[in-house]
């Protein structure tokens, strides 16, 4: 029998692709993004497509993938994926959840110590040779302890950050759509959390309805000296706003991992001292990328092979 077609967009690691070779006939594009155009005219006739998240897999991709069977993203968030077009075709889509928490839940959290402690600021002096010695009142960052973290979505990673609180002595407060009571932390709505919180982190997935959740309203209704961090999707902060924000002072800083437009960022962000500004880092680590990877592998050979599918969506 001739092994199922399936278009890998990204190169991934050999061991992973072996796995995949063995039961499928593998077409990997090597460099870089493929773009829109050379995704329609590579998806044709491949029975399963292997993506990353800066693929746009849109009604058109899966109109000319007309033989898929799987689209199998390596990553937690699938805003990128047409999902409802996709279960009209019957085509099962998979993205790799749970693997990936730890190293989402430590990104984050790297970024609020980097971001109050003014770790990436200070790098930046003393590189340029503008430090002039230690001085009591110099670069002071601002403790966590006894402070809020108001997080923003309460699923898996959010769940993940707010159980790392209680080392550096934080409360938790939550707003979600679905959790209503956790031991690790308060729910209450959006708007107290806003104006309640020392740290504010997103987590939610990005939909219509978190577009822009983080607007210009929202960040006026902040605590003031408060900090907003985003490792979930750039588009759910507005970034003009949040420029406008911190150039004004109505919040103390942010740290972003995700941008409106990767790779772009707001050109305001890159003059403002009081951000951190990481390029989407969220799963980057050895362990986790290869698990993802792994992972989404082995869907589409599950798939493919007339098993169910291990972590659909
Ligand atoms: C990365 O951004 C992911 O969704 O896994």
């Amino acid at each position: 029998m001739p092994k199922a077609p399936v278009l890998v967009t990204r190169r991934i690691p050999s061991a992973a692709l072996a796995r995949l070779q063995e039961a499928c006939d593998v077409d990997v594009h090597e460099q870089g993004d493929l773009g829109h155009h050379d995704l329609i005219a590579r998806v044709r006739g491949k029975h399963g497509l292997l993506s990353v998240v800066t693929d746009t897999i849109d009604r058109a991709v899966l109109e000319a993938g007309g033989d898929l069977k799987i689209v199998s993203t390596i990553a937690v968030g699938y805003n990128n994926i047409d999902i409802a077009a996709a279960r009209e075709r019957g085509v099962i889509v998979t993205n790799t959840p749970d693997v990936l928490t730890e190293a989402a839940a430590d990104l984050t959290w790297a970024l609020i110590l980097g971001m109050t402690r003014r770790i990436v600021e200070g790098d930046r002096l003393v590189r340029a040779g503008r430090w002039r010695g230690f001085a009591l009142e110099f670069m002071l960052g601002t403790d966590l302890r006894n402070k809020q973290l108001g997080i923003v979505g309460f699923g898996r990673i959010g769940r993940a950050v707010a159980a790392r609180a209680p080392a550096f002595g934080m409360r938790v407060a939550f707003a979600s759509r679905s959790a209503q009571s956790s031991p690790l932390g308060e729910s209450m709505p959006l708007d107290r959390l806003l104006a309640t919180s020392d740290v504010v982190t997103l987590h939610c997935p990005l939909n219509a309805e978190t577009k822009h959740l983080i607007n210009q309203a929202t960040l006026a209704r902040m605590k003031r000296g408060a900090y907003l961090v985003n490792t979930s999707r750039g588009p759910v902060v507005d970034e003009a706003a949040l420029v406008w924000a911190l150039a004004n002072r109505l919040i103390a800083g942010a740290a972003l991992d995700v941008y409106e437009r990767e790779p772009a960022i707001h050109e305001g962000l890159a003059a403002l001292e009081n951000v951190v500004l990481s390029p989407h880092l969220g799963s980057s680590t050895i362990e986790t990328r290869t698990t993802m990877i792994q992972l989404a592998v082995d869907n589409v050979v599950a798939v493919l092979s007339g098993q169910p599918a291990l972590t659909p969506i």
